[in-house]
């Protein structure tokens, strides 16, 4: 038995040691493997990211390509799996239509799930990171009822991901650039971030040395809640709402202030941010330039940049250290793109793919690495006696 430390929330507990991403909260820095993600977005693209965080490196010219064709081979799903999603019904929500095909992976793909052979974690990897965008076509396009389509791999992941989503087998699909260049870096702003919720359940699952899958499914589910990555979609909800009745962002900041129950600023606040996330910096940047090229025009984006300099002048929110977060102003970027609100977390799942890879692996290649067990403070009875049926 022993004393142990109470840290309710892991707020200032280490789970790990890891080489992967920094965050200086208080300063609003991220990098992942050194690399400034203000570079990272400006310069690189999704699948360099992937391999930097995966393999620990930017990749060479010639390694790139070899990366970049393997995971294009593995893009089609299994056809027993394809029909997994008639199982569904059609009003689902996406996130456990895409954390259930990937758990299912473990089943279709037998010969990759040991993760201790590095061959077979190799290829677990690729058939991920190829598969994911598939599998989250597949999820929308059972939503709306229309037919799924194979990938097409003469074109680059987010390209692929794109027109399996909004294209049709009967026409060719309407490749828009800024839209495949948005999203290839929104996916680059997600990538990682160090011991996050979902980050932390897939090493937690995977420290018992279950299968590549199977850890990434319960990453999947983690990130569903509104209070992680679910929070983009209840950013949009919070938006339409205060513009339903008649937008007037001060009575809903009261109501926030006063803390009904329910009721928070949701896009703003961070468990180690305490400053302006940088992420959110480049996407209130990018959210203004996407959406005049595309020609739109939302109330909401209005709506939301009066809610964010009311926040930002106000005592509750400063006191608080409550700044805007990577979810307040993507959810505007995937909806002027033609996302339905529901889409918005699989995005992020898709994005924050490699950094949940990249951790199961970093976790598993360290031979210090114990199972995951956290002890508790007890505080339950003290030994009673079993009261029969009759008398209690
Ligand atoms: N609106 C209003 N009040 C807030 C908010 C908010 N969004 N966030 C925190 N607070 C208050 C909170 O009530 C508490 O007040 P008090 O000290 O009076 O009790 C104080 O600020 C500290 O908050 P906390 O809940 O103790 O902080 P935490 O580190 O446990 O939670 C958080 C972090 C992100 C869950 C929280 O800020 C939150 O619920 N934000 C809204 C949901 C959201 O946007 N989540 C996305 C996070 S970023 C990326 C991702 O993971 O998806």
């Amino acid at each position: 038995t022993g004393l142990t430390t109470f840290d309710g929330g892991f707020v200032n507990t280490s789970a790990c040691k890891s080489a992967i991403t920094y965050i200086d909260g208080e300063a609003g820095i991220l990098r992942y493997r050194g690399i400034p993600i203000e570079q990272l977005a400006e310069r690189s693209n999704f699948i360099e990211v992937s391999y930097l965080l995966i393999y620990g490196e930017l990749p060479t010219a010639s390694e790139l390509d070899a990366f970049t064709d393997r995971i294009r081979r593995h893009t089609l799903l299994h056809e027993d799996l394809k029909r997994f999603f008639d199982g569904f019904p059609r009003n689902a929500h996406p996130m456990p239509v895409l954390s259930s095909a990937v758990n299912a992976l473990s089943a279709y793909y037998q010969d990759s799930l040991d993760p201790k052979d590095p061959e077979q974690v190799e290829l677990s990897t690729v058939r991920l990171l190829a598969k994911l965008p598939t599998i989250a076509a597949y999820a929308y396009k059972k939503s709306v009822g229309q037919p799924f389509l194979y990938p097409d791999n003469s074109l680059s992941l987010v390209e692929n991901f794109l027109r399996m989503t909004f294209g049709f087998p009967a026409e060719p699909y309407d490749m828009n650039p800024e839209i495949v260049k948005a999203l290839d870096m929104l996916f680059v702003l997600h990538a990682d971030h160090e011991q996050n919720c979902s980050t932390s359940t897939v090493r937690l699952v995977g420290s018992s040395q279950a299968n590549l899958f199977t850890s990434i499914s319960g990453g999947i589910n983690a990130l569903w809640g509104p209070l992680h990555g679910g929070a983009n979609q209840a950013v949009l909800e919070m938006l339409d709402k205060i513009k339903e009745g008649g937008g007037d962002t001060t009575d809903f900041m009261n109501r926030v202030k006063n803390k009904e129950p329910g009721v928070k600023l949701m896009g703003f606040g961070h468990r180690v941010y305490k400053n302006y996330d940088p992420r959110a910096a480049i996407v209130k940047k990018t959210a203004d330039t996407v959406l005049e090229s595309l020609g739109v025009n939302d109330d909401l984006l209005d709506i939301a940049k009066g809610l964010e300099e009311v926040a930002l002048n106000d005592d509750y929110f400063i006191s608080r250290k409550l700044y805007p977060n990577v979810d307040f102003y993507t959810g505007l970027i995937y909806r002027a793109m033609g996302f339905p609100t529901r889409m918005f977390t699989v995005l992020f799942a898709l994005g924050r793919l490699p950094g949940w890879i990249a951790h199961w692996q970093e976790m598993n290649a360290d031979p210090s690495t114990k199972i995951g067990r956290p002890r508790q403070v007890y505080t339950g009875y003290t030994e009673r006696d079993f009261a029969p049926l009759d008398q209690r």
